[in-house]
């Protein structure tokens, strides 16, 4: 059996240390989303520089569009009263193969315009695409040989899906990844169904052995796929019932088309080169290589009754703050089932695309900025230019940067006003027009001598203990810095805190964490005080969503911390607690 796993890893040119974590039964993405710090395929071969110019488009392009489309768009949200379903409708509402089925029939998307569709993600100032080749639900989009499932053999339609928005991506270079759903399939039989055991469904008719499957479907849909378009991405997803030897031939697959780039979610323990962030910005960043992905609204695939619309302003912080972190931003939109982008989503694209057409140069190509906090908003750098994102314009005509730096200028980009700047008190001064250019996110580019000199973390050499902690996951690691390792206490715990003794008093003004990126989210219950006059004393208290939280508080002058955590579905933990100076 070892030899095996051995012999796959080898095939593929894989680490024998690639084994973090190893896939699950349960389909979650836990930890994935930080484990993706420069492990690649070529992981053996491959040197730093070699990865760093495979990757190199990546890095330059930040911004792409997420494109989930398939028979899901018929049904449009909606089963029996219920109006809630995007791409999982099957699944969630057990439809029937054969029920799901009569929805290809009326999958007949004429209006589809691949070269609107490119020109939209163009305009919105995306660089790459990845478009679901075939989702959980086990339909491809494209001709494929390996299950009449296909939109050849399934619909009115009967034509290639992919081909013709592959060659209109290239035609206007941007890239083009491809979505595909390895494991999940509730279509053709065997496919794993997260929520059941191996080989079993909801339905008689997709039942039957996943190796099975994996031999007849996935693998070679995979290699139809890789041999038929010149792809430059493949998005693994929800790894369910994956092995090391399930992945393994997957994996080799992507030999195909050398300097692909893959996600984390093809399991087995195969990490890919991005992590995968979902449906978050995760507060205090991720090292290595990743990208955000998020629905425009709440679904994924299309649902006409969801009206939830993010607006431009989120969109366009969300992007400065994920390229602010160091990762890219993939934006999601579900086509109707006649092949159009529904005109919520066209306007917010085109909005995003105006703003960068201004501000583009503070996005591409730009790197993780120093600043583990700002009070007015994010920043990112690209060499010695600092590009400061100020979601929060002053009131007092002065934007104080936390930068220890000398600096030779700094620009407004949306007017190219030259603003006067100065060095007080350890801090760089910027004298700021009384308006906002930009109310979403008004830009400046700052110009600095030498690499960035920062404030260290209040946080940093503190003295952290914990209630109590599953062993391997302490409470230092709730303060490395990195977001990487995590506190975790038992699971019998329910309730555990972690306390922070700082190296000295200091003055407190908000504080950001990251929570372990688990499915269903964590959304624990928390609390902060601070140790004042001899008792604790109440800072903040909330429920977060599940991923993190980062909020101001009234200042607090304290030596000690102490954050208390709840959770009903798992053991308490923080992936990092940051706290951050008073301005
Ligand atoms: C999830 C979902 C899915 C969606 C995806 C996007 O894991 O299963 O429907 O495609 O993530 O990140």
């Amino acid at each position: 059996m070892k030899s095996n796993i051995m012999a796959a890893l080898l095939a593929v040119n894989l680490s024998p240390t690639f084994a973090a974590t190893n896939a699950t039964n349960s389909g979650t993405t836990e930890g994935v989303a930080v484990e993706a710090s420069g492990s690649s395929l070529e992981a053996v071969k491959e040197t730093p520089a070699q990865r760093d110019a495979r990757m190199a488009w990546w890095h330059e392009a930040k911004f792409g569009l997420f494109i989930h489309w398939g028979i899901y768009s018929v049904p449009a949200g909606k089963y029996g009263t219920n109006t809630t379903y995007g791409e999982w409708i099957m699944h969630s509402a057990k439809i029937p193969v054969e029920k799901y089925h009569e929805f290809a029939e009326q999958f007949n998307p004429v209006k589809y315009d691949p070269q609107l569709w490119v020109k939209t993600a163009k305009d919105a100032g995306m660089k790459y695409i990845v478009i679901t080749s075939k989702h959980h639900d086990g339909f491809a989009l494209y001709p494929s040989a390996a299950s009449k499932w296909n939109i050849a053999d399934a619909t009115p339609y009967k034509k290639d899906l992919l081909g013709p928005l592959v060659n209109a991506a290239k035609a206007e270079g941007l890239k083009i990844g491809f979505y595909y759903s390895q494991s999940q399939d509730w279509n053709n039989p065997g496919g794993a169904k997260k929520g059941f055991n191996e080989g079993d469904g909801w339905d008689d008719a997709h039942k039957g052995s996943f190796d099975e499957y994996l031999k007849n479907v996935a693998v070679p849909q995979v290699k139809e796929i890789l041999t038929r378009y010149p792809i430059d991405i493949l998005w693994w997803d929800t790894p369910i019932q994956m092995t090391p030897q399930r992945a393994a031939p997957l994996a080799a697959l992507t030999k195909l088309r050398p300097g692909i780039i893959m996600n984390n979610r093809l399991g087995g323990g195969f990490r890919g080169d991005t992590g995968t962030p979902e449906g978050y910005v995760p507060v205090t960043g991720y090292p290595g290589d990743w990208e955000t992905c998020m629905t425009l609204n709440g679904h994924w695939g299309y649902n006409a009754y969801d009206q939830n619309w993010k607006s431009s302003t989120d969109l366009i912080r969300k992007l400065a703050d994920i390229c602010a972190k160091g990762g890219n931003f993939l934006l999601n939109v579900g086509p109707t089932s006649d092949g159009e982008f529904p005109p919520a989503c066209v306007e917010r694209l085109q909005a995003v695309g105006k703003w960068l057409r201004v501000n583009g140069e503070s996005i591409y190509g730009t790197q993780r900025g120093p600043f583990p906090y700002l009070a007015w908003g994010t920043a990112t750098r690209k060499g010695n230019m600092l590009y400061l994102h100020v979601f929060d314009w002053p009131q007092d005509g002065k934007l104080r940067v936390p930068l220890g730096n000398k600096v030779q200028s700094a620009k407004l980009l949306a007017t190219g006003e030259n603003l006067a700047v100065k060095n007080l008190d350890g801090k760089v001064v910027i004298d700021v027009p009384a308006n906002a250019p930009d109310a979403a996110a008004s830009v400046i580019a700052l110009r600095f001598d030498g690499e960035p000199v920062t404030e260290p973390l209040p946080t940093a050499g503190a003295k952290a203990t914990a209630s109590a902690s599953i062993p391997g996951n302490g409470p230092e690691n709730a303060i490395d810095g990195t977001g990487e390792k995590r506190w975790r206490a038992p699971l019998e715990a329910k309730s555990a805190w972690l306390e922070l003794e700082l190296k000295q008093a200091t003055t407190i003004g908000a504080f950001g964490l990251d929570e372990p990126d688990t499915w269903p989210r964590m959304k624990q219950k928390f609390k902060l005080e601070a140790f004042v006059d001899g008792e604790w004393k109440m800072l903040a208290e909330a429920k977060t969503s599940g991923h993190g939280i980062k909020q101001t508080i009234t200042p607090v002058n304290a030596q000690k911390f102490r954050l208390t955590m709840e959770c009903d579905n798992g053991s308490p933990g923080v992936a990092e607690l940051q706290l951050y100076l008073a301005e």
